[in-house]
């Protein structure tokens, strides 16, 4: 098997598209990726043919929605090589998994003065999330500084853990940096002092498929938007007796083994974490996504992101009207850039009109933005999908905006 990248390419019917009379380099990849026509028509599947609210129903379409609602479970599970089907929840997206996490160990596990360790280049959904901890139980974060190319300090890292720190939340690839922290190491050093370990996974997912067992990590985050799969739909991995020992995060149908008037039993993981009618279509999308991925040569796949990637920075480097930030070896495919004197956002304007779509702002990192002394940048992000034909419009558009802005 190798990775071919038109036909992969190929399965993708939105990449089609012109827009002002110009073919689309889609380059918006880390906020979220188009979706294969395999995932369209599992969409279009469930709901013409498959759909009914799942677990309590004994009717035909309810058992066939159970059914395969459990299988994409089982298809998460393969994803991310856990050891057992019921360490993967559900959940409606990566920010609603950290929040699940942060939120139970905030009932029973992490009260005042107890010690959380973040790096400074977290997405928002990593960081306020056990903010809410701080401002309502107490807690303290404490944050691990990254180089200019986001490279973590070990010996920074190891020196805050405390006989209080109760988890260490990283993750595995920066939406910003494009960096991947070195997290099976930095696990294992959490974990020597007995201290749990989160990945965000949600930008690393789409890169796998992933070892959580290899990793070493309590647990992982991914989310089905980023993933090829459709939106409002992620999961969270969590080791089985680490999961046990959680509270609920949120209440209601499902979630619970008995209720009376005066109390209430809850059922056990992955069902006590998906209280309510879940993602049904979306989780069952989702899936066929990953199942879809791990059809692919992920080698291949991997060693196209990072031609694209070098092509890039190829072209990008050297130039003295563009700054570019993180250049780690065997970074991710994202590249965070300004153009001097112009901002971002009208820098990603002109872009567009050139047909090229990237992201402009602070990318839900604004601790990174100021350890990188700016307010902004620009950020192209490729996935497997995308050309050396797109790189060369991303790269002219830059050559564009430079001439308009200088
Ligand atoms: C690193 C990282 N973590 C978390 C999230 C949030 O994921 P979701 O959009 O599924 O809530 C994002 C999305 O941009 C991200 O890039």
């Amino acid at each position: 098997m190798s990775f071919d990248a038109t036909s992969f390419r190929e399965q993708f019917p939105i990449l089609n598209t012109e827009i002002y009379g110009k073919s689309l380099a889609y380059l918006d990849n880390a906020a979220s990726v188009q979706k294969p026509q395999i995932v369209i028509d599992r969409i279009n599947e469930v709901l013409t043919g498959g759909y009914a609210n799942v677990h309590r129903g004994l009717h035909y379409l309810s058992n066939k929605a159970t059914a395969d609602y459990e299988k994409a479970r089982d298809s998460v599970a393969k994803y991310l090589n856990a050891a057992d089907r019921d360490e993967i929840v559900f959940t409606a997206g990566g920010t609603d998994a950290m929040n699940l996490v942060a939120q139970s160990l905030g009932v029973s596990q992490i009260g005042e003065g107890d010690e959380i360790i973040l790096s400074v280049m977290e997405h928002h959904s990593n960081i306020v999330p056990w903010h809410l901890l701080r401002e309502r139980k107490g807690a303290v974060i404490k944050w691990v500084d990254v180089d200019d190319d986001g490279h973590i300090d070990l010996d920074a890292y190891r020196a805050l853990f405390t006989d209080r720190t109760k988890i260490v939340s990283i993750t595995g690839l920066s939406n910003v940096l494009g960096v991947v922290p070195p997290i099976r190491e930095m696990a294992a050093i959490a974990h020597e002092r007995g201290v749990l370990f989160l990945t965000d996974g949600c930008q690393h997912a789409v890169h796998g498929p992933v070892d959580v067992q290899a990793l070493g990590v309590d647990f992982y985050v991914l989310t089905g938007h980023k993933i090829y799969g459709p939106n409002g739909i992620g999961a969270l991995y969590g080791r089985k007796d680490v999961l046990a020992t959680m509270p609920p995060f949120k209440g209601g149908g499902e979630m619970i083994d008995t209720v009376s008037m005066d109390e209430v039993t809850y059922n056990d993981p992955p069902h006590r974490f998906e209280a309510g009618t879940p993602p049904i279509t979306e989780a069952i999308a989702l899936g066929a996504a990953l199942d879809w991925m791990m059809e692919q040569d992920m080698d291949g796949l991997r060693a196209h992101e990072r031609a694209l990637t070098d092509h890039a920075m190829e072209a990008l480097t050297g130039l003295n009207w563009i700054n570019l930030y993180g250049r780690a070896k065997d970074k991710g495919p994202v590249i965070a850039f300004n153009l001097n004197g112009a901002h971002p956002h009208d820098v990603s304007t002109v872009l567009d009109r050139q047909g090229v779509a990237i992201r402009a702002g602070h990318h839900c990192c604004q601790p990174l933005m100021r350890r990188l002394g700016v307010t902004a940048t620009g950020r192209a992000s490729f996935a497997a999908y995308n050309t050396h034909e797109d790189i060369d419009q991303f790269v002219k558009a830059l050559h564009k905006a430079q001439e308009l802005f200088a």
